[in-house]
């Protein structure tokens, strides 16, 4: 799974450089299929249950699964990219969550807080710890800066298939829930909305929106549950020159959350 998570991790690596004002979400997707595709492997989301498309281009009031189309990135939008590949068999899964252009302080605040709970979510993925607190994780760091923690869409078990048990919520009590196995690999996909928690679905039957119409952030990463501790699939791991140039990105989300 270590490849498919690697490839996820490159593709949003080449995607995220290209969130700049103008570029329209449907060429972030070719893009981001092309490599898939050169890499050996399959875009996971196409196809599943009718989705269209091999990303999910979620900007602003969207949460996720929104629809890649000739919408042009302005500067001050931000957008949740949602990448998954089948390689070898394997799924991986992974969001990041971009500022094009000049973002405002306080939803560059919220993407800060969405990667928080993230790592502090990263770091319950230890044999003997619960699904309850890896929620619990999310949603105290999430509700004490004030943000609401989307309820209605959870993370996942991922493997094989892309979804596979147990259902990972984002919210929780300490200590309940199932227990973590050595072996157990999981999407973790914390959703944070400026406001109210509350979404609905757009007629087009997949983008997911807040209901108060607020901005919301969505980062995931595919993760592992080991002996010795998390380990981060979809984590990008610099091995080449031309990830180079991604290190500063990296550094720069890891000391967020240190
Ligand atoms: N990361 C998302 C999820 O785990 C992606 C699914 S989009 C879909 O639910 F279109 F493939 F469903
Ligand atoms: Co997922």
């Amino acid at each position: 799974m270590r490849a498919s998570g690697q490839l996820v991790a490159r593709v949003l690596a080449e995607v995220r450089r290209l969130c700049v004002p103008g570029m329209t979400t449907f060429e972030l997707n070719q893009t981001a299929e092309k490599m898939i595709r050169d890499a050996g492997a399959k875009p996971t989301f196409k196809g599943y249950h009718g989705y269209p498309f091999t990303l999910c281009t979620s900007v602003n009031e969207q949460i996720v699964h929104g629809f890649p189309s000739r919408y042009q990135l302005r500067s001050g939008d931000i957008i949740s990219i949602d990448c998954g590949a089948t390689l070898d068999g394997f799924v991986g899964d992974s969001a990041i969550t971009v500022p094009v252009g000049k973002v405002n302080q306080d939803r560059l605040r919220l993407i800060e807080i969405a990667i928080e709970c993230l790592e502090r979510a990263i770091l319950e993925c230890r044999i003997g710890r619960r699904l309850g607190d890896l929620g619990w994780a999310v949603q105290s760091h999430a509700e004490a800066n004030g943000y609401g923690v989307v309820r209605d869409h959870v993370g996942h078990g991922v493997g094989r298939k892309m979804h596979e048990d147990p259902q990972v919520p984002n919210y929780g009590k300490p200590g309940k829930g199932s227990e973590f196995k050595p072996g157990y690999v999981i999407a973790v996909e914390p959703m944070l909305n400026m406001g109210t928690h509350l979404t609905k679905t757009l007629k087009d039957g997949w983008t997911v929106v807040t209901q108060d119409g607020l901005p919301s952030v969505h980062v995931e990463h595919t993760v592992a549950i080991t002996e010795e501790g998390p380990d981060v699939l979809t984590r990008p791991v610099v091995t080449t020159n031309e990830n180079v140039s991604h290190i500063s990105t990296v550094l720069a989300e890891t000391m967020v959350s240190a």
